[in-house]
C-alpha cells in the first residue's frame, strides 16, 4: 500500500456550487474521507484486532444528508461550538445577537455555520502522510458575528494510523471563535448498536455544571466519586442511567470536561477502548477543555451507512473552550482580535489493543 488521495464529485450544494468528495489512504489501507461541503468528515476505517478495516464514524449515503444534518454528524463546528446563552454576548463593548437554534440558545454556529459553507479544497501529500487544506472567508456578519474571518480546517491522515486536524484563522475585527469537530464515533460501528459497552478515560478531574437550558452555571464540579468520573477507564454505560440531576439535563452525558493540563500544547485528553473489536483511540487536543455528548438526542428518525441512528449508538469527543464563555468571565476568553492568529489542533490515533 502507498499514500493516496482520491478525488471525486459528490454533488452539488443547495446554492449550486459543485462538492467534491476526498479519500485520503495511508500506507497502512486506514482512510478518511471528507467533503469539502462543510468540511464534514464522511468516514473513518481503521483497523481492528485482526487488521480488518471498518468505518468508525455516523454518517449519511449521500451529500444531502449534510444539507440539513440537525445532529452535526462529523461536522467543522464554527464559529462558536456549543452554546451561546439567549444568542447574545458583548464583543468589545458592544452587544451581538445570533440566531436562536436550540431554544433560547445559539448552537454550533448557527442556521448556516462553517458546516453548512462550501470550502475551497486543496490537498497535499507528504513522505508520511496525506492532507487536505479547506479555506473558507466566512464575511462580516455572518451568522451575527463581527469581522471577517480568513479560516482554514487542514483533515491530515498520517501512516502511523493518527488523523489529526488543525485550525488557524485571523480576522480584521475583534470576533469570537470556538471551533471543534463534531464526529460521533462508535469504534464497532458495524456490530454494536450502543456505545454503551465501549470503555473511556479522559484525563479531567472538573466538569462545568449546567443550568436546565444547557448552559453553564459558572460552577465546576469535582468528579471524583461521581457519575461523571472518568479519570480510570470506565464503560460509557457504567453509570450513565444514574438518576442524576446534571445527567438527566443532558439525557445522559453532555457535558463539559476541564482538562487536568490545559495548556496550548497538544496532550492527550481521552481514550476509548473497544474490547471487541481490540480498536483504541487516543483524542489530543491543544484546547483547554473537552465535551463529552453520548448522542443523547439520537432518536432513530436519521439513517446513513445501512443503520438507523439510535440514542447512545456513538459518542463524540469534541475540544473546545468553555460553552458561552463570552458569557461566563470566569472562563477562558474566546475572543480573536484582529493580528492575533487562531491555532487549535486535535489529533485522533488509532490503534488495537491485544
Ligand atoms: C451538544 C449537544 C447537542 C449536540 C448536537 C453537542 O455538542 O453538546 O447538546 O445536542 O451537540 O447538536
Amino acid at each position: 500500500m502507498t499514500l493516496s488521495i482520491h478525488a471525486e464529485e459528490y454533488g452539488v450544494s443547495p446554492k449550486g456550487e459543485a462538492v467534491q468528495l476526498f479519500t485520503l489512504t495511508n500506507a497502512q489501507g486506514a482512510s478518511a474521507s471528507i467533503t469539502n461541503y462543510g468540511a464534514n468528515l464522511v468516514t473513518l476505517f481503521t483497523p481492528d484486532r485482526q487488521g480488518k478495516m471498518a468505518d468508525i464514524v455516523l454518517g449519511y449515503d449521500a451529500l444531502d444528508g449534510y444539507f440539513t444534518n440537525v445532529p452535526y454528524l462529523g461536522a467543522t463546528i464554527g464559529r462558536v461550538g456549543n452554546r451561546i446563552g439567549k444568542g447574545q454576548c458583548k464583543i468589545d463593548g458592544k452587544t451581538y445577537t445570533f440566531v436562536q437554534n436550540n431554544g433560547t440558545n445559539h448552537l454550533h454556529g448557527g442556521l448556516e455555520g462553517f458546516d453548512k459553507k462550501v470550502w475551497k479544497a486543496e490537498t497535499f501529500e507528504t513522505e508520511t502522510s496525506v492532507g487536505v487544506h479547506l479555506d473558507l472567508l466566512s464575511e462580516d456578519g455572518d451568522q451575527g458575528y463581527p469581522g471577517n474571518l480568513q479560516v482554514r480546517t487542514t483533515y491530515e491522515l498520517h501512516n502511523d494510523n493518527e488523523l489529526t486536524c488543525e485550525y488557524t484563522a485571523t480576522t480584521d475585527k475583534t470576533t469570537i471563535l470556538n471551533m471543534t469537530n463534531h464526529s460521533y464515533f462508535n469504534l464497532d460501528l458495524e456490530n454494536q448498536k450502543t456505545i454503551l459497552e465501549q470503555k473511556l478515560k479522559i484525563n479531567a478531574e472538573q466538569v462545568t455544571l449546567l443550568d436546565q437550558d444547557q448552559l453553564p452555571t459558572g460552577e465546576c464540579l469535582d468528579v471524583a466519586g461521581t457519575v461523571f468520573d472518568f479519570t480510570e477507564s470506565k464503560a460509557i454505560g457504567a453509570d450513565i442511567f444514574t438518576d442524576n440531576e446534571q445527567l438527566n439535563i443532558g439525557g445522559g452525558y453532555d457535558i463539559n470536561y476541564i482538562l487536568s493540563d490545559d495548556s496550548t500544547v497538544l496532550k492527550e485528553a481521552a481514550v476509548v477502548i473497544d474490547e471487541k473489536t481490540g480498536r483504541r483511540l487516543t483524542v489530543k487536543t491543544t484546547e483547554p477543555c473537552i465535551q463529552l455528548y453520548t448522542a443523547n438526542f439520537l432518536d432513530g428518525t436519521l439513517s446513513g451507512k445501512g443503520r438507523s441512528f439510535e440514542k447512545h449508538s456513538a459518542f463524540c469527543l469534541e475540544p473546545q473552550h468553555v460553552p458561552d464563555a463570552p458569557n461566563k468571565p470566569m472562563f477562558k476568553s474566546i475572543e480573536l482580535k484582529p493580528g492575533d492568529t487562531y491555532n487549535s489542533k486535535m489529533s485522533f490515533a488509532f490503534d488495537t489493543i491485544v
